[in-house]
């Protein structure tokens, strides 16, 4: 089982940006976390940030072959990237959207996420957990198909 991992805008500033939002973990050590956690579970996992729309959308683009599954936090772009959610609907495997925040508990315009409507689900609130649970996801939709 082979997994991308991809996390957009800002979120290269987890750490620093909104504590209070988004805890004092940095992503690198976020991204530990979860290579810990799947180590010994047959789980290759690489990781990726962007702050750029276009290279995320490549990245969807081309992963299609080297991944079983993509993991995305699309940061802001969530909320009104349309090029981001027709690459997640024009591959052929499966993505889940996480986000460290509960997105539904925020501003209105965090309520909707447009790159949502392309994945197979989308986990909202869990800090870093959230990323573990898109992983079990996955995990869990190649056991049963
Ligand atoms: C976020 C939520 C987004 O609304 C925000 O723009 C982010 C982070 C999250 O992980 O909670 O950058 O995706």
């Amino acid at each position: 089982m082979k997994i991308l991992v991809i996390n957009g805008p800002n979120l290269d500033r987890l750490g620093m940006r909104e504590k209070n939002i988004y805890g004092s973990l940095k992503l690198n050590e976020i991204n530990e976390i979860i290579q810990n956690y799947f180590k010994n579970k047959n789980t290759f996992i690489d990781f990726i940030q962007s702050n750029d729309e276009g290279k995320i959308i490549s990245e969807i683009g081309n992963s299609e072959e080297k991944y079983n599954g993509i993991v995305i936090n699309p940061g802001a772009y969530s909320h009104y990237s349309i090029g981001i959610l027709d690459a997640i609907r024009g591959i052929n495997i499966p993505v889940v959207e996480v986000h460290l925040s509960n997105i539904h508990s925020r501003e209105e315009y965090r309520k909707k996420t447009i790159t949502g409507e392309g994945c197979l689900g989308v986990i909202s609130g869990f800090g870093h957990y959230s990323y573990i649970m898109a992983i079990n996801a996955l995990i869990d939709f190649y056991s049963k198909s």
